[in-house]
């Protein structure tokens, strides 16, 4: 079986994007950064949507499956460096871990949008939730589908997972890391 584990950095709202979908400049700390690269460079395979390539140095690197509804169910693609883009209407995700190269007891990481996040809530050993306490972000793009409407706290809790170790990324901006496990 692989590790799946999800990793973001939410608003106090629970918002991972702004209005136009773009993640802003306010939620980007270098200590929530240098996290994901660490945690990154320690998958194995990353999972994403079409717009949220981590665009990091070491990205080239690593291999990625690519969620799109474009193709079937899964194929490989030119569009980045390792990458196989997969349909899951198409193909269990066991079969694009195959397909991608990564073996049955890979570590994956998710690392959005929405809907990608939402697609792994009942099956994430893990999921990373850092938040910008001070930071609010109106009409934004919630971590889940049913952000705001519930938080993302009830969220996981309600998929069977629990708060467990907590640490604190900046002091004076107020922003911490809280691991969601099983
Ligand atoms: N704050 C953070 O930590 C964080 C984390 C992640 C993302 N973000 C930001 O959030 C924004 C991205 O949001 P987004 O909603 O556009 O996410 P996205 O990652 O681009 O995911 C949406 C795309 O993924 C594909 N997709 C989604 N669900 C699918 C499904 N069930 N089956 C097949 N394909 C599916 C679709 O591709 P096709 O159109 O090809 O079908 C869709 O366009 C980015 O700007 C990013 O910077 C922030």
């Amino acid at each position: 079986m692989p590790t799946i584990e999800g990793y973001v950095i939410v608003s106090a709202n629970g918002m991972l994007a702004d209005s136009t979908g773009v993640m802003p400049q306010s939620l980007k700390f270098p200590p929530d950064q240098a996290f994901f690269q660490s945690a990154l460079d320690a998958a194995d395979v990353i999972v994403h949507g079409q717009h949220s390539h981590e665009d990091q140095p070491r990205s080239p690197q690593r291999r990625r499956i690519v969620l799109t509804r474009k193709i079937a169910s899964l194929e490989p693609t030119t569009q980045w460096p390792h990458a196989t883009l997969w349909n899951p209407a198409g193909a269990s995700f066991e079969e694009a871990c195959k397909e991608a190269g990564a073996g049955a007891s890979a570590k994956v990481a998710v690392i959005g949008g929405p809907v990608v996040y939402a697609l792994f809530l009942d099956r994430y050993d893990a999921f990373w939730l850092s938040q910008a306490h001070d930071v609010s972000i109106a009409d934004g793009l919630g971590v889940f589908p049913d952000v705001p409407r519930m938080t993302p706290q009830a969220i996981l809790a309600q998929h069977g997972l629990k708060a467990t170790e907590r640490r604190v990324l900046d002091a004076a901006r107020h922003v911490d890391l809280v691991a969601w496990r099983r």
